[in-house]
């Protein structure tokens, strides 16, 4: 196994603890607010952004808004792919959201090309070099039909994670009373943006999120970013 599978297992292992349940409030907000048929969460893991956009395809099919419960139907008129490397992680999306279809990413040819209206990836990117960043762009591009959409985040280089000068940088997580390593990839924001204009996007939304504890000074900070392909 790879420095990089390590990783990515270990976060595999925080998740199945539990520890990405809720759904980001930008998230929602962008997939609430934009009309979309067809969306691939890039990166899914246990699915907490899956099971929202099946609610909200479901309230689009059934024209029923349930935010309370939450409904899921099967779906017409929708269709949401979500793939990521880890089949239990996978296994735990599907649980959670029946009506999407997930996949490894040996499967992601079944993607028809140009068919997508949006791509979710979220706390994904950063996981992964700027070398791979860009081929993953690169296959969005491909599976993107003109006009759409990535939705992302990327972490910033003043987060207090990046401890180091340098790009990839080793950081400690808690979970459980555990501590896993993970490898995150800290690029400045010119950079950031070039990995979407170089391969055919503009980036028509950009936002800074910052929460700074100030009792310890202690930053959380993530851009976040709707690219569009040309
Ligand atoms: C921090 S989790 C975020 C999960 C989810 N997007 C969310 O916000 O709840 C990152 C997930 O991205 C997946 N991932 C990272 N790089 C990937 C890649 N190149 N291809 C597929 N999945 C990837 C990992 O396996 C992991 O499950």
């Amino acid at each position: 196994m790879t420095k990089i599978e390590k990783s990515l297992a270990n976060m595999q292992e925080i998740s199945k603890a539990g520890f990405l349940r809720y759904p980001d409030e930008f998230v929602v907000g962008y997939f609430a607010r934009n009309s979309w048929n067809r969306v691939l969460d890039f990166g899914c893991s246990t699915g907490r952004h899956t099971k929202v956009l099946c609610e909200l395809a479901s309230e689009r099919e059934t024209g029923i808004c349930d935010i309370g419960g939450g409904q899921q139907v099967k779906l017409k008129n929708h269709t949401i792919y979500a793939l990521d490397l880890d089949i239990e992680v996978l296994a735990l999306a599907k649980k959670r959201a029946p009506y999407s279809v997930t996949i490894t990413p040996e499967q992601i040819n079944i993607i028809p090309e140009t068919s997508l209206d949006s791509v979710l990836t979220w706390n994904c990117l950063h996981m992964n070099s700027i070398t791979e960043q860009e081929k993953i762009i690169k296959t969005f591009n491909r599976l993107l039909k003109q006009g759409g959409t990535i939705v992302s985040n990327h972490i910033s280089t003043k987060d207090s994670k990046h401890t180091t000068n340098s790009i990839e940088n080793i950081v400690e997580y808690k979970s459980k009373n555990r501590s896993y390593e993970i490898i995150l990839y800290f690029y400045n924001l010119e950079k950031i943006k070039e990995i979407y204009t170089k391969n055919g996007f503009d980036i028509i939304e950009i936002y800074k999120r910052t929460k700074e504890n100030l009792l310890n000074n202690h930053i959380v900070e993530y851009y976040l970013i709707v690219a569009q392909k040309k």
